[in-house]
């Protein structure tokens, strides 16, 4: 795999709180599926000495677009193994590699749960022969993600899970999140945990507020998940351990985990383009693509998580992809699964609702949805340093998408976004210096 990228605006992560800087042109030389310096690509035989590509040398000419390290989605449910109706890893890692995505995170809720080395080696070898992208397998914290008897999580890591989650569903109590969080520090992965109080929640189809009263629909109040984060962050403060925290939407969530990494206590976390871009008045009319757990929520916690997005109290974007069959979802809304496509919107997302309205700049957004998600679960990717994986992608700031939720890589037609027109699209995905997408 060798590739020279010509007249590319190189976007770096920008770190939080450093100056923000104009993207530079440059060239990117790829030798054997790595990133490599000049000196390398001349000693591989690339350029000559003056730098010019050699006969034979495959050259991209990205003049006006920008090249961006590949996108990583910490959360997305590739369904695989046993849902292979709804989304497979075939299916699922083209729709990433559409999206941008060169890297995925996904999660255990399949079938059979991915909660033994077994399943995990299954995910990694299917992803190796049909996947698109690269596929990094999320472990249940407990069996069968019943919350009662914890998963052998030492062997899941040894075969190459990243993370543990019991993602659907909170951790059952603050006791076996202990367990979990001195069991997971052990390997060294993270666990990643679901804030919801399934007390408070029970029944409830959306948010808890005035829309759900008018549709006389059984609501989520905000504090079902603030009290879940809470209890999160006290019990990583009490150990000293760090945790993870799924799809973050309310803005007393952001203002608790805020107050937690003043307080030094080492908790991270994520939200998702729908907890930015939508509120709950998306569910009148009983739209069951609007269904979603965590539920859309006010117009205050969506200024709440941009503002978290802003300053950093939001670690990473992530998509929550969570493909369902129509016959899932053209049901009454009571009958309706919850989750949402995110794979091939997120990134068009992001750059309309962040970026050009001045909240974020394109460098946030590498940091956002590369960098932070490579270093939390230890990667080793998100930039462009020689001998780095060559993920990368090609980015066209001026194109338009009109989303047509029919017309997707994924196999899953569930987006909410369906005819709405968005600014800027993905054009090109490498993964290890190999075209995965063109648009
Ligand atoms: O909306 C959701 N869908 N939230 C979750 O936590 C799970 C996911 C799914 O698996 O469909």
């Amino acid at each position: 795999m060798n590739l020279m990228i010509l007249n590319a605006k190189i976007v770096h992560p920008r770190p939080l709180g450093a100056a923000c800087t104009e993207p530079g042109t440059g060239t990117i030389y790829i030798v054997d599926g790595v990133f490599a310096e000049r000196d390398q690509a001349t000693a591989a035989g690339l350029i000559d000495a003056d730098g010019a590509p050699r006969e034979g040398t495959d050259v991209v000419d990205a003049t006006g677009l920008y090249a961006l390290p590949g996108l990583i989605d910490a959360h997305a449910h590739l369904r695989d193994p046993g849902q292979e109706y709804k989304e497979s890893i075939a299916t699922g890692t083209r729709a990433a590699a559409r999206g941008g995505f060169t890297s995925v995170l996904c999660m255990p809720n399949t079938i059979p749960v991915i909660d033994n080395a077994a399943v995990v080696r299954y995910v990694i070898d299917k992803a190796r022969r049909e996947g698109a992208v690269n596929v990094f397998p999320i472990g249940a914290v407990t069996k069968g993600q019943q919350g009662v008897e914890i998963a052998e999580i030492g062997l899941m890591q040894e075969a190459g899970a990243v993370a543990v989650s019991d993602d659907g569903a909170p951790v059952s109590t603050a006791a076996m999140l202990q367990r979990a969080l001195l069991y997971a520090a052990d390997f060294g992965i993270p666990v990643i945990d679901h804030c919801e109080d399934l007390s408070l929640a029970a029944g409830g189809l959306m948010n808890e507020g005035l829309n759900s009263t008018v549709m006389g629909v059984q609501g989520i109040p905000a504090v079902a998940e603030d009290i879940i984060v809470a209890r999160d962050i006290e019990l990583a403060g009490y150990l000293g351990l760090s945790i993870h925290l799924a799809h973050i939407s309310t803005a007393g969530a952001v203002a608790l985990i805020r107050r937690a990494k003043a307080r030094g206590i080492r908790v991270t976390c994520e939200t998702c383009p729908h907890y930015f871009t939508l509120t709950d008045d998306h569910c009148l009319g009983f739209n069951t693509l609007a269904r979603v757990n965590p539920p859309l929520r006010r117009p205050e916690d969506v200024a709440a998580v941009i503002e978290g997005l802003a300053d950093g109290t939001i670690d990473m974007i992530a998509t929550d992809h969570a493909p369902h069959h129509d016959d899932e979802k053209d049901i009454e809304f009571a009958h309706a699964r919850n989750g949402m496509t995110g794979l091939e919107t997120a990134w068009q997302l992001a750059w309309t609702r962040l970026v050009l309205p001045g909240h974020l700049e394109i460098g946030d957004l590498a940091r956002l949805m590369s960098r932070a998600p490579s270093e939390r679960f230890g990667l080793g990717r998100g930039g462009f340093e020689a001998g780095k994986p060559a993920d990368l992608i090609l980015v066209d700031p001026e194109r338009e998408v009109t989303v047509d939720r029919f017309r997707m890589l994924s196999r899953a037609h569930n987006s909410p976004y369906h005819g709405m027109t968005l600014q800027s699209d993905v054009v090109r995905t490498y993964v290890g210096g190999r075209e995965v997408y063109r648009g």
